[in-house]
């Protein structure tokens, strides 16, 4: 686990040796059979969070141009306007509702479609087959629901596979246009090799911008609202010019992306811990304990004050560790919120994350567990 930021930028910034490879595992254990349907009819190749350097910036290139700022800029209005219903929707209801299908996962449909240009039954399809997909291997779920997992995934590709094709044939102005055209000169009928890169790329485009996004509205909400008995809400919602500062804290405090995995390309001394050549280095990029930032002069974390000094865990005495399960004899690293390791059966010690971090691979955080010393950010 590694949480300073000295670190962190450390690993980012050398791909050579900490690899982004093996970035998705699977977290818990998933069904032969469900593996094979998600896979099926497409060959399985590294896509833009699975590589590195050249095959990176290549496939990274087209989906960066569809949200250059001034095509998000362009989003902006009928966003503003699909919130501001969703809102007023809300409030003509008698002012409750199920935060989540009322707001947050509807405006992030929204978002999706417009980037993706889905029109809006589209959006709605292609978020509940992601929200499933996501599933597979980070949630315990029974087989037959591992199976529907990969059967979400499964249609998630053709629909994504079909749409490409219709898009490379007639382009539009949105990210599967702007895919589908940098994957070959001309308008000629993409390669199986060719598509299937396109359609794993333009999935984890799909997936990144929902998964993220939609428990972070939610987790926000929660937060604001359970903080000091909604003293920030009301602070935020009578002071608008705190709203920055507030999206800022709140993106790193509910971290709705939490952590990376990279693998070590040869053996490697971070922070002063010596890494074994191999994967399973999770980077924590925040995590509310570990990142709240000191401030110059501020009251509450919603403040406008300039925002100086660095992450508290900036300060860990060790930053780099190798979490194992006391008494484990796997050599994966892998760990999740359950009651039993997985590979030897020994007891739990670890806490799950939050709630709304569900999208996110479960992660030990225990630092009894961690091998290297006691890392704050593992408080
Ligand atoms: C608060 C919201 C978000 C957070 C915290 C977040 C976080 C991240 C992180 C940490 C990565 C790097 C993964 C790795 O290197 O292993 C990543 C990659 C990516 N994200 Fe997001 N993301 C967010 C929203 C979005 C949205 C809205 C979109 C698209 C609409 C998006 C699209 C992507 C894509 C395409 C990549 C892969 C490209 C790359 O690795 O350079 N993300 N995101």
């Amino acid at each position: 686990m590694v949480t300073r930021h000295d670190d962190l930028t450390t690993v980012l910034r050398d791909p050579e040796t900490y690899s982004s490879a093996r970035a998705l595992p699977v977290v818990l254990p998933v069904a032969e059979e469900a593996l094979a349907v998600v896979a099926k009819g497409r060959p399985q190749l590294p896509d833009v969070v699975q590589s590195d350097g050249e095959a990176h910036a290549r496939m990274r290139a087209p989906l960066a141009a569809a949200l250059r700022p001034d095509r998000v800029a362009a989003m902006e209005p009928a966003l503003r306007e699909r919130a501001v219903a969703l809102a007023a929707a809300v409030r003509e209801g008698g002012g409750r509702a199920e935060l989540m299908t009322a707001y947050a996962i509807p405006l992030t449909q929204a978002a999706i479609g417009l980037l993706c240009g889905f029109d809006e039954e589209l959006a709605v399809r292609t978020y509940s087959l992601m929200d499933s997909l996501v599933r597979l291997g980070s949630q315990r779920q029974t087989e037959p629901e591992q199976m529907a997992s990969a059967e979400a995934g499964a249609e998630l590709a053709a629909v994504v596979a079909r749409l490409l094709r219709e898009r490379r044939a007639a382009p539009g102005d949105d990210a599967f246009s702007l895919v589908a055209a940098s994957m070959a000169e001309g308008d000629r009928p993409l390669t199986p090799l060719e598509e299937a890169e396109a359609v794993g790329n333009l999935m984890q485009l799909v997936i990144a911008g929902q998964v993220t996004t939609a428990p972070l509205l939610g987790g926000a909400v929660a937060l604001l609202l359970g903080e000091r008995g909604g003293e920030e809400w009301r602070r935020i919602a009578a002071d608008r010019s705190l709203v920055p500062a507030a999206v800022e804290e709140l993106v790193r405090l509910v971290a709705p992306a939490s952590g990376l995995y990279r693998e070590t390309t040869r053996p490697v001394t971070l922070g002063g811990v010596d890494l074994p050549e191999g994967p399973g280095w999770c980077c924590a990029t925040t995590r509310p304990a570990a990142t709240r930032r000191s401030t110059t002069g501020r009251t509450s974390w919603t403040s406008a004050a300039a925002r100086t000094g660095t992450s508290p865990s900036a300060g860990g005495r060790t930053t780099a560790s190798a979490p194992r399960w006391p008494g484990c004899s796997s050599p994966s690293p892998w760990r999740c919120c359950r009651t039993r390791c997985p590979a030897c059966g020994s007891p739990r010690r670890s806490r799950c994350a939050p709630p709304w971090t569900y999208a996110t691979p479960r992660r030990c955080m225990s630092p009894g567990e961690a091998g290297g010393g006691n890392d704050r950010g593992l408080e």
